[in-house]
């Protein structure tokens, strides 16, 4: 459980490494990795591949580090980069996109956070001398801000269709992409053939302390190799951060149908609550969105008045909330969850009487 009964809903990112994640720390063989000899990250790296049925994966330190990595290694400076205009790319990336990569995000609107094919056509603008030159498109899968849904092996398949079709790559930032797989019960693989690249996470839902991985053809790989190195993620003894990764690759991806199950509860509990919206079919994979216009305070004053009942939850808008489940967070802290935010309503529906 966690420290003094706090239950922890910001993100899936605070989880803790695991018994065995530790012990694989400990007895990892290691080497230096900017000369490619650290036989622990060939391991992972050979895995990571193999497992999302590419040539080749590059682990770095971050999915942010990832992501920038990626638009550098798809594109060259100046081009547009067509994405998901709430995705994490435009939103929380401190718009490395534009100030390292030197690219113009064209930010495209969604109700559910998959990109519409023709509003991709629509937005691969005509060459002339007016535009920059299009060079990729971003999806995110599963996609943070509108609430952890999924984009299907099918709508990535004709997202793709136009992408080729204009000689545009396709990049997936799967930093969640494993929970994607495990709640349509399909092999990631089915999600990965229609991309050209993609990234994911480690250190989030996969309970990993530091790390992600970039997967794609040997060429893009090595263009990120360098890359990386450039914004000094090039680590030496990185054996210590692969090993508890090929630990996550073999044992922790089955579970996440847990944090899944914890999110539907949780998302069923609150629907019922006075006060608060929330569009359950959302609701697909870990986390958990909804508005609490009906409570008559901001996000904000909600959070700080969880926060005194133990819980710790995240604002997304004024009026919007998000709760994230995983690995440390059983059944009971959910119903705690839902007792808790019941409390809050009803003592506010009190005052307002
Ligand atoms: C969809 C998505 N992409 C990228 C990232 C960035 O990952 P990191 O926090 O490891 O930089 C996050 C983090 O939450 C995310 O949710």
């Amino acid at each position: 459980m966690l420290a003094k009964e706090i239950i922890d809903l910001r993100s899936d990112t605070v989880t803790l490494p695991t018994e065995e994640m530790l012990e694989a720390i400990r007895h990892a063989e290691l080497g230096d990795d900017v000369f490619e000899e650290d036989p622990t990250v060939n391991r992972l790296e050979k895995l990571a591949a193999e497992r999302m049925g590419k040539e080749a994966a590059l682990l770095v330190t971050s999915g942010t580090q990832a992501n920038l990595i990626s638009l550098m290694s798809n594109t060259k400076r100046g081009r547009l980069v067509i994405l998901e205009a709430e995705s994490h790319i435009y939103w929380y990336e401190v718009g490395g996109i534009s100030m390292i990569a030197g690219l113009l995000p064209w930010p495209v609107k969604t109700p559910l956070g998959a990109l519409d094919p023709k509003d991709v056509e629509a937005a691969i603008q005509p060459q002339n001398i007016h535009f920059p030159e299009p060079a990729l498109i971003c999806i995110e899968n599963t996609h943070n801000r509108h609430g952890g849904t999924i984009i299907s092996p099918d709508q990535i398949k004709a997202i793709s269709e136009v992408a080729h079709t204009h000689g545009l790559k396709l990049y997936m930032d799967g930093a969640r992409i494993f929970n994607a797989a495990i709640a349509l019960k399909v092999d990631v693989k089915e999600f990965t053939k229609h991309v050209d690249n993609l990234m994911f996470c480690l250190s989030k839902s996969l309970c990993c302390p530091v790390g992600s991985l970039l997967v794609g053809t040997r060429e893009f790989v090595e263009r990120a190799r360098k890359l990386r190195k450039v914004l000094g993620g090039g680590m030496r003894q990185a054996g210590i951060i692969a090993a508890p990764g090929i630990v996550a690759l073999e044992r922790m991806i089955d579970r996440l149908e847990e944090d899944h199950r914890n999110a539907r509860l949780l998302a069923e509990g609150i629907a019922k609550i006075d006060g608060i919206q929330i569009d359950l079919s959302r609701v697909q994979t870990n986390i958990v969105c909804f508005e609490i216009n009906g409570l008559g305070i901001s996000a904000e004053l909600f959070i700080s008045k969880l926060k005194e009942n133990g819980i710790l939850a995240l604002t997304l808008a004024e009026n919007k909330v998000r709760m994230v489940t995983h690995r440390g967070i059983e059944e009971e802290h959910v119903k705690k969850s839902i007792a808790a935010i019941e409390k809050i309503s009803n003592e506010l529906h009190l005052e307002l009487k």
